[in-house]
């Protein structure tokens, strides 16, 4: 995609998400931690963070409402697709593509909490601080990003160049 400018490449998403999951293996040592991706975005980011995570795992995703092919939130969300399985007791981690306004983990959050989990915790790849709305922090976060609009490596822009090995910026 030769218009748009790479951020961050795949080599160093690649160091940086292997980094986190030395982390969570290191925090969760001799537990279980079930995956929460949040559909679509995280599928990448939580395909290559789970195996660098050595410990006991499942995964579980849950969809809320995007955009659509907007780049503004709306500031509304609404819950698609709830978990599976039940989240009770177990050490949860959500894994999203993007903090920004922090309106999507403030309410996953508060849906997650519903289910009692032991803990729960957030991996966001990427975190818009400037943008934010909700009070909110992710445990882990791979890179701080200044407020522009990103895709590849699993984000999209209008569905588009979610496959992009890339993280690049849509001018
Ligand atoms: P929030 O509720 O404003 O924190 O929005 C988070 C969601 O918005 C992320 O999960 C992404 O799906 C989407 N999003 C925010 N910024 C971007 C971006 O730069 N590119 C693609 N998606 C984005
Ligand atoms: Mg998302």
């Amino acid at each position: 995609m030769p218009e748009l400018k790479v951020l961050f490449s795949r080599q160093q998403i690649e160091t940086r998400v292997a980094e986190l999951g030395a982390q969570i293996s290191r925090d969760f040592k001799g537990e279980q931690v079930t995956l929460i991706g949040v559909l679509k975005g995280a599928a990448i980011f939580l395909s290559d963070l789970s195996r660098h995570i050595e410990l006991d795992a499942t995964f579980d995703f849950i969809s809320v409402s995007s955009y659509g092919n907007e780049k503004q939130n709306s500031g509304e969300v609404k819950l698609l697709k709830d978990v599976d399985q039940s989240m009770e007791g177990k050490n949860v981690i959500l894994v999203e593509d993007i903090l920004d306004t922090g309106l999507t983990l403030t309410y996953l959050t508060r849906v997650l909490n519903a289910h009692k989990p032991k803990s729960l915790r957030i991996a966001a790849l990427l975190d818009k601080t400037t943008r934010r709305v909700q009070p909110i922090k992710a445990h882990y976060v791979g890179f701080e990003i200044p407020d522009e609009f990103v895709v590849g490596y699993g984000m999209d822009y209008a569905e588009r160049y979610r496959n992009l090995a890339d993280i690049c910026i849509v001018p």
